[in-house]
């Protein structure tokens, strides 16, 4: 098990790209092995959970190629041309593997089982099961938690669909077993979860125009391969924002990071607080805006964040509670209760790892409130959680001493080289096995 070890660090002077966007990832891969012919996917993040989706499609008969760092080959099969996994397909940590292939996977005509581990085991996936039951799928589940056995089916049909969550996750389920229903099926959202899938759908799809919209689908749908360009991830990025806005005489550049307005609230939320962060060079990657972020260090203070940003920086509470901590005043999140059913339970976590580093944070059933003050040196879970691992490494860049984090393996699931980009940029981390000293 990987212990990290972060020490104080001074400004963060520097310019850096960081790996591609996790989700959108995830759907090129989904989309160029359903599509007909080849699909080209340019900085695709090569973490373990958008690997987990590659090897599922490898398993499935689609042909993967990886012909530089960064670049992926998919060749499409169409629609109906997937094959029975000889096995179960193990999606290790990955929530949005899980859900959004018990989505495509509702409409084939053979059964698969996925599974996952003890964290995905416990993750709640009857959000996914209810509605695609509803469209005539066949889902056994242990409780509504994986494994799960989807039924190969003949035709699923199409429905109008309430979300009752925020949840690109469940909203992209139900629109990929949209593309085998007959019918339309029409899907409402409360309020706007990432809209990736939609804008990922309209790149591939042969009948859709700007015009379309975005939440019908229809089983007609015909899909061609495309040559996808992967914005770099804003929430891997957040981490060195609140870094470098907390690190005072920090000017960091981060190059081509994706700022599509789902996704976008962190930098509302920082700015708010009192970040100073610039957006330039705006440029479109595959329907997805992109720019250069440049942030300097500034003084930041407590908010009350609003509810209406919480769905757009849902993965993004993990560093903004360490921006609370280190800020003047108070901050409180409410609305958030989505962060107990993460990879870990966010609020528990965080609540309990600033309190180790002598910061006052308390628990609401939905959200957390911090007092800003000295983080101080310390012990921290992560829980297993990447991103409460790479939090709290940023965090011992302003600490008082070293935080030493521990069970941080899974950082590799969405940000591989986390360690040695953090170092770069200037901060200071080592990563120790538990067996040896760090
Ligand atoms: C994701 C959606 C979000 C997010 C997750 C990735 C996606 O989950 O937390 O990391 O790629 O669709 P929910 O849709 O469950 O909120």
């Amino acid at each position: 098990m990987t212990y990290l070890v972060s020490k104080p660090s001074s400004a963060l002077i520097s310019e850096a790209t960081i790996p591609g966007d996790k989700s959108i990832s995830h759907r090129a891969i989904m989309f160029g092995a359903i599509a007909e012919g080849q699909t080209r996917i340019e900085g695709i993040l090569e973490g373990e959970d958008v690997l987990a989706t590659l090897n599922a499609f490898e398993l499935m008969g689609v042909g993967v190629d990886r012909p530089c760092p960064g670049v992926v080959t998919v060749e499409g099969v169409g629609k109906y041309g997937l094959s029975e996994p000889v096995r179960p397909l193990d999606l290790g940590n990955s929530g949005t593997s899980m859900r959004l292939l018990t989505g495509l996977l509702a409409g084939q005509r053979f059964d698969t089982v996925l599974t996952g581990d003890e964290s995905l085991k416990s993750r709640p996936m009857g959000r996914v099961i209810e509605p695609l039951s509803e469209m005539g799928a066949d889902i056994e589940s242990q409780d509504n938690c994986a494994p799960l056995l989807i039924k190969g089916c003949s035709e699923l049909q199409g429905i109008q669909y309430v979300l009752p969550v925020a949840s690109a996750q469940v909203k992209s389920a139900v629109m990929l077993a949209g593309l085998y229903a007959s019918g339309e099926t029409s899907i409402v959202e409360p309020v706007a979860s990432r809209d990736h899938t939609e804008r990922m759908l309209r790149a591939f799809s042969q009948k859709r125009s700007e015009g379309s919209k975005a939440l019908r689908i229809s089983g007609d749908e015909k899909l061609v391969g495309q040559i996808v360009r992967v914005p770099s991830d804003i929430s891997s990025a957040a981490f060195f924002i609140v870094g470098a806005s907390l690190l005072p005489g920090s000017e960091l550049v981060l190059k081509r990071i994706g700022i599509n307005p789902t996704r976008d609230a962190v930098l509302r939320i920082l700015t708010q607080m009192g970040a100073k962060i610039s957006r330039s060079d705006i440029q479109d990657f595959t329907n997805e805006p992109v720019c250069d972020l440049v942030v300097h260090s500034s003084e930041l203070y407590g908010i009350d964040i609003s509810i209406q940003d919480v769905a757009g920086a849902i993965d993004e509470f993990p560093i903004i509670a360490v921006a609370a901590a280190a800020a003047t005043g108070i901050t409180r999140i409410r609305g958030a209760a989505e962060l107990r059913v993460k990879e870990s339970d966010r609020i528990t976590a965080m609540v309990n790892g600033l309190c180790a580093l002598g910061i006052e944070a308390s628990e609401t059933p939905d959200g957390m409130d911090i007092t800003g003050g000295q983080i101080k040196g310390g012990q921290v879970d992560s829980y297993g959680d990447h991103r409460i691992a790479m939090a709290f490494a940023v965090a011992g860049g302003i600490a008082s001493a070293e935080i030493k984090i521990c069970d941080a393996d899974n950082i590799a699931t969405s940000f591989p080289d986390f360690v040695e980009i953090a170092n770069q940029i200037g901060l200071n981390i080592s990563e120790s096995d538990s067996t040896e000293d760090v």
